[in-house]
């Protein structure tokens, strides 16, 4: 496909959106067309979804949850993203198949081998030609969240575990795919972030043949 597809994940609060936004801003100033989405969500139905996924009181069973996550990037995929990369888009998406695997696979313990034939059915085994992991300790996630005044400074144990899992998956799918995963300390400033990605899209766009200057 002759566009670039790039992938922002990690755990919440690591701030994936502000760097999307920010990688936004630059592309636009060089006017390079591109795209983004996230994920749970992206096109209409698969934003409405992302609705019931997201519902705080609705008591959702883990597998039900990886079957709405599934559909949702159905959706993203054959809407959104497959049309954009063949129109030579760079599309940007806030998280995708990865994000299963870290939260529903080693964070709540469905098998891996499990999602990921799953991810290859909503995917049409599309992936990423490049995945920022932007990390950050389950710590300094709990201070953020805190100091955003979020609801779940009163979280538990077990869900510190859960995300603690989580980011151990995030950085073991690094550890296995150096070619296509870069993880990237969160913690860094925006500034130097930003740069480290540009320099990184640049390198990985030419070795792909992208014909846009970054
Ligand atoms: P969102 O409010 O977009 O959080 P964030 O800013 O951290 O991305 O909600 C998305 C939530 O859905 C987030 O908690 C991660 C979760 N999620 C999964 O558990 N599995 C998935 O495959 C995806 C795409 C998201």
């Amino acid at each position: 496909m002759r566009g670039f597809f790039v992938v922002f994940e990690g755990i919440e609060g690591a701030g994936k959106s502000t760097l999307m936004h920010r990688l936004s801003r630059e592309l636009e100033r060089r006017g390079i067309p591109f795209k983004t989405t996230r994920e749970p969500g992206g096109p209409r139905t698969a934003e409405a979804i992302r609705e019931v996924i997201l519902q705080r009181d609705l008591p959702i069973e883990p597998m039900t949850e990886l079957f709405l996550l599934m559909a949702s990037r159905y959706e993203n995929t054959v809407k959104t993203i497959i049309p954009a990369l063949e129109e030579g888009y760079i599309v940007i998406s806030d998280r995708y198949r990865d994000s299963s695997v870290a939260y529903q696979g080693y964070g709540r313990g469905i098998p891996i081998e499990f999602i990921e034939e799953l991810n290859e059915k909503a995917t049409l085994g599309l992936k990423p030609d490049l995945v920022f992991i932007i990390d950050i300790s389950v710590e300094e996630m709990l201070r953020r969240i805190e100091s955003r005044g979020g609801e779940k400074n009163r979280m538990d144990s077990q869900e510190i575990d859960f995300y603690r899992r989580a980011r151990r998956g995030y950085l073991l799918m690094a550890r296995e795919n150096p070619d296509r995963y870069v993880v990237l300390d969160g913690t860094m400033s925006e500034e130097k972030l930003i740069a480290k990605i540009m320099d990184i899209m640049r390198q990985k766009m030419k070795e792909k043949g992208v014909g846009y200057a970054l």
